[in-house]
């Protein structure tokens, strides 16, 4: 390939990597510069190499690539971003926070923020399905997990976190690049960007220290979390590390997987009625983790979205040994991009790949299909910490909504942008009919 189209292809990496599997196919390496200027880049877009890199259970496969690294840099070391060694008790300690019993206790906060968002609907009026899902699931993180009421002024963290993570993602994918102290405007507005996040983060932790009986189970969990070797706690700082990634992991990811539900809802009328009357059989009080069993469809719908428009569309790596990837030999400091968007859209492994059909995800569609083409939360050590929750969330937002309204999408197509995770790139309107 020319280089522009490399470089272009590595840029918009969600659909980028359709690009670069077509030219080289499923395990593709290429270079956007010499090796001592950036690494060379393997691109993964098949089942066994997602599996390959994803299940490793070691660090010869590690998160210490440009992106991470960047990211670290900017917003600190966190959950996300941390190598295997310094992840391992990070995860112990945070995983009871999200077990899919404990998040079954924040139904009635979900329940709360999608009332608070869709109560200002009126009858005929046109909403952005984007800015409404993004309301929603701020709220409902806010309020679940870090304390928060549920007011608007915690709406306003989206936009810095997506400038700091979008620049250090940039970065890590630009040939060549300014040293870190050098000033420059955007490393400036990125700066300020994870000034306002860390702020708002110690905010939340000094308020839970001041009250030890608010309800913020995650920074709970991190205030009396204690070094496994030396017993120490964490200072203010460090908790403020791993709140800043949850914000940013919690919010932009579920909400594109409602706004692209809700979206796709509204255009198919029919699969918008069967949604409609399987919650009409659960009445009319307030929906709660005990109807989702009953909500079969429902999150057939929303497993369909996630699969069209994987909100982590794409994933990165290092190899900090020679390893196999999909019976490739990968030496040892190798950028390795996964492609979770194209295994979900392959032809080769789903019929009319770009159709919307929640039927793919029947139990009895589902029998048979290889565990690695299906990958929205990843797999592996290092899957999403969040999938229970997000599920949750997502399932009660979308049932709530349509037992509350008819969603006609007004649009036949709206842009996608991949800051870091997949977003919705414009308004997606839709015109509201409540029932
Ligand atoms: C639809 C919603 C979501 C999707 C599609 C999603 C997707 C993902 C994916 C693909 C990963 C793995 C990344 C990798 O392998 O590099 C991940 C990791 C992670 N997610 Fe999610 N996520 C969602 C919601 C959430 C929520 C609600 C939270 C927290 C409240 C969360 C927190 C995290 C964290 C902290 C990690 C890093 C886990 C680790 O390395 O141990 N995510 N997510």
């Amino acid at each position: 390939m020319p280089y522009k189209e490399r470089l272009a292809a590595c840029r918009s990496f969600h659909t980028g990597t359709d690009v670069l599997r077509d030219a080289g196919g499923p395990v593709t390496r290429f270079a956007l510069a010499p090796r001592w200027l950036m690494p060379p880049l393997v691109v993964v877009t098949s089942p066994q190499g997602m599996r390959d890199v994803i299940a490793c259970r070691d660090s010869s496969i590690d998160k210490t690539s440009g992106v991470t690294l960047e990211m670290r840099r900017l917003i600190g070391p966190n959950l996300f971003v941390v190598p295997w060694e310094e992840w391992k008790p990070r995860r112990r300690t945070l995983q009871p926070v999200f077990t899919k019993q404990s998040v079954n206790a924040f139904g009635g906060h979900i329940a709360a923020a999608t009332a608070s968002v869709c109560g200002a609907w009126r009858d005929g009026s046109e909403v952005d399905l984007d800015v409404e899902a993004r309301k929603l699931t701020m709220r409902a993180l806010g309020h679940s997990v870090l304390g928060l009421e549920p007011t608007s002024e915690h709406d306003s963290l989206a936009e810095p976190m997506r400038a700091a993570v979008s620049y250090a993602v940039s970065r890590a994918i630009s040939p060549v690049r300014a040293p870190h102290w050098v000033p420059t405007p955007g490393r400036r507005r990125a700066r300020r960007a994870a000034a306002v996040l860390r702020a708002a983060a110690l905010d939340i932790v000094r308020a839970c220290r001041a009250d030890p009986n608010r309800s913020a189970p995650l920074v709970q969990q991190l205030i009396a979390a204690k070094d496994p070797d030396t017993g120490k706690p964490l200072a203010d700082n460090e908790i403020a590390d791993e709140l800043i990634i949850f914000i940013f992991a919690g919010h932009d990811t579920t909400a594109t997987s409602i706004s692209y539900a809700l979206w796709q809802l509204g255009r198919n009328r029919d699969i918008q009625d069967r949604v409609a009357t399987e919650v009409a059989q659960l009445g009319d009080g307030e929906l709660t983790p005990g109807d989702v069993p009953r909500l079969g469809y429902t999150v057939q719908v929303l497993k369909e979205a996630m699969r069209l428009c994987p909100p982590g569309a794409t994933g990165s790596r290092t190899t900090t040994r020679d390893v196999e990837v999909g019976g490739y030999r990968i030496p040892a400091g190798t950028m390795l991009v996964v492609g979770r968007m194209s295994v979900h859209r392959d032809p080769t492994l789903w019929s009319e790949p770009l159709r919307f059909d929640p039927d793919r995800f029947t139990e009895e569609a589902s029998k048979g299909r290889d565990r690695w083409q299906y990958v929205p939360f990843g797999g592996g050590p290092r899957n999403c910490v969040g999938e229970h929750f997000a599920m949750l969330e997502a399932t009660l937002a979308l049932a709530t909504i349509i037992r509350l309204a008819e969603i006609d999408s007004l649009g036949e197509d709206f842009p996608m942008a991949a800051p870091f995770t997949l977003v919705a790139g414009g308004p997606i309107p839709a015109r509201i009919k409540l029932r």
